[in-house]
């Protein structure tokens, strides 16, 4: 990790959510969810499939307006998506036409940073991510792994202050899927920033989260803090525990 891209992610937001409710037609899908994410933690959603997991975040990136109650990003009510809430998705949302650098530099060129400054940053966040030397590839050429790798430096390079991370590893092989894990807390220690992350997995959850928020059929069924340093034990214990309030 170098320091030469700061300021290229600032520091984290705050993000809370005071009796959040979704509804999908007369479906209340999300119930009344009080949540505050403190600025620069980790905090990961974890919750049986279809329980509301995708639709919170997709709310918190303001993509969908709650029906009820209010979403904050620090002291602004979020009203719309914004380049300060990145989302990354399980599936790569790479533009195939572009190659890497490319992709990249679009996430910059929307943030209005000018053009000489587009291509050091792409070039240095495609390192930081271990892409030296695959810059000029297109999609279809990397591995899904190479492609998360992208997609995270694209994120990252458009310095938001929270980045909303939905199963994003979830397609990997486990060892791609360990690598991954680590580049993103290595990441976020060189380039500290607000993360929400959800999965089904909770050796995942326990691994990244600094806070482990369950989620059950569209209601907060508690939120667990995981201590440091995470022994094999607590992890045993915290999983029991998650496990039963799932
Ligand atoms: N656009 C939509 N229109 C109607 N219902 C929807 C829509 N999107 C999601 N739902 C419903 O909302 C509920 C929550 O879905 P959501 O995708 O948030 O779950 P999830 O926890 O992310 O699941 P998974 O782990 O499978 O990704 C589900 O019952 C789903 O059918
Ligand atoms: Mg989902």
């Amino acid at each position: 990790m170098t320091s030469t891209l700061a300021p290229a992610v600032s520091t984290g937001m705050r993000l809370d959510l005071e009796s959040v409710r979704i509804s999908y037609g007369g479906t209340t899908v999300v119930h009344d969810i009080d949540l505050a994410v403190a600025a620069g933690e980790i905090l990961v959603l974890v919750g049986k499939s279809g329980c509301g997991k995708s639709t919170l975040l997709r709310a918190l990136a303001g993509l969908r307006l709650p029906t009820g109650g209010v979403i904050r990003a620090d002291d602004d009510t979020v009203t719309g998506p914004s380049a300060d809430r990145a989302l990354v998705f399980q599936d790569d949302a790479l533009l195939p036409w572009r190659t890497a650098r490319a992709n990249v530099e679009l996430a910059l060129r929307l943030r209005g940073v000018p053009r000489a400054e587009r291509a050091t940053r792409s070039g240095r966040w495609l390192d930081e991510v271990g892409l030296t030397g695959y810059a000029d590839y297109l999609p279809r050429d990397l591995s899904g792994g190479m492609r998360q790798r992208v997609q995270l430096a694209r994120s990252l390079a458009g310095s938001p202050r929270a980045v909303l991370m939905d199963e994003p590893f979830g397609a990997l092989d486990s060892q791609t899927r360990t690598e991954m894990q680590r580049l993103l807390v290595d990441t976020w220690r060189a380039h500290p920033t607000t993360i929400v992350f959800v999965t089904h997995d909770l050796d995942e959850a326990l691994l990244l989260g600094d806070r482990i928020a369950v989620l059950g059929a569209g209601s907060l069924r508690a939120v667990v803090e995981v201590p440091e340093p995470r022994t094999a034990v607590d992890r045993g214990e915290l999983r029991d525990r998650i496990l039963e309030l799932l």
